[in-house]
């Protein structure tokens, strides 16, 4: 069963490879017009260009743009609502790996070495450059009517199983990957009224060109990977008609699964943590409950 309805239009960042490119090939497969973003924009093109020659039409553009740079990322969207005119779902997905903040720990050299400042580039990726997507997502779907499904459009962003479970090698990835879920949460709880839907697929590990191959092997040999088709049923569940808002859909091996929300203590916050929105409310002038 299709996910979308034909003609209905995808921005996706990342997606010259990996889970975004097999995403796009999906929604094409289903009808839909996507739009390319890329870092790569070589890539991108050429991608674009294979899906339009074997539609025999044109189904895809190519947008180059770094997520981490805002001039890009609005660029990209002005291009795609020009050439497609409506974006119906709008796929963060563009990340990186952990790319180490600090040099490694040694404490018999450290006297010796400079104090340095973190490389915060996955950060930057997987959380500024996707809350950049997200930005213009509302922005769009703000200015646009609601559609046949009931939707001014939807928002997907890919997170990660490291968005719930700490990992000592990956700290930053985590981190980024936890702020993108708990953004996901709350943006959904502020949306849910306005015909925007927000979520988030949160894969174990999958096998793409997001590390070297050298990585995948031991886990190739435990049968510890995580399916793509499996990472591509989840994103097909919050599309189109269906109503799933702030859920983390979540993928391990041959498991998926809702992760719930973090509710402990809630009971003794919850009176708290709803008068704090009450009041940032009245103070940034918004006039949503
Ligand atoms: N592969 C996995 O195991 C896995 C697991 C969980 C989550 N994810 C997440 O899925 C998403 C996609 O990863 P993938 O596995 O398909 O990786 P990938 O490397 O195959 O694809 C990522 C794409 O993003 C692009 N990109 C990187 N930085 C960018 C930037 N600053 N601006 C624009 N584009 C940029 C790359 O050029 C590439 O085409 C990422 O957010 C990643 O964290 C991946």
């Amino acid at each position: 069963m299709p996910a979308i309805s034909r003609g209905e239009v995808s921005y996706i960042t990342g997606a010259a490879s990996g889970i975004g490119r097999a995403l796009a090939s999906m929604l094409v497969g289903q009808g839909g017009l996507v739009v390319i973003a890329d870092l790569n924009g070589e890539a991108a093109a050429g991608y674009a260009a294979e899906l339009n020659e074997k539609a025999g039409t044109v189904v895809a553009i190519s947008v180059k743009a770094d997520t981490t740079v805002w001039e890009d990322q609005l660029a990209g969207f002005q291009q795609a609502t020009t050439a497609f005119k409506r974006i119906d779902y709008v796929f963060a997905n563009a990340g990186i790996a952990e790319h180490p903040w600090l040099p490694p720990f040694n404490p018999e050299t450290a006297a010796e070495r400079p104090l340095v400042k973190p490389d915060l580039a996955t950060a930057s990726i997987n959380l500024t450059g996707q809350l950049y997507t997200a930005s213009l997502a509302f922005q769009t779907f703000e200015r646009q009517d609601i559609g046949p499904e009931g939707f001014r459009g939807k928002l997907i962003l890919t997170a990660s199983v490291f968005g719930y479970f700490p990992s000592r090698a990956m700290p930053l990835y985590a981190a980024s990957k936890a702020g993108i879920i708990n953004f996901m949460r709350s943006a959904a709880q502020y949306y849910a009224d306005k015909h925007i839907t927000v979520n988030a697929i949160s894969p174990n590990l999958v096998d793409t060109p997001i590390a070297p191959d050298v990585l995948f092997v031991p886990f190739r040999e435990r049968k510890l990977l995580s399916d793509l088709q499996l990472v591509l049923d989840q994103f097909g569940k919050v599309l189109g008609e269906s109503t799933l808002n702030g859920q983390a859909l979540s993928i391990s091996q041959e498991n998926v699964w809702v992760h719930p929300a973090d509710t402990y203590m809630l009971e003794k916050n919850g009176p708290a943590c709803d008068l704090i929105s009450v009041e940032i409310f009245k103070l940034f002038g918004d006039r949503t409950n």
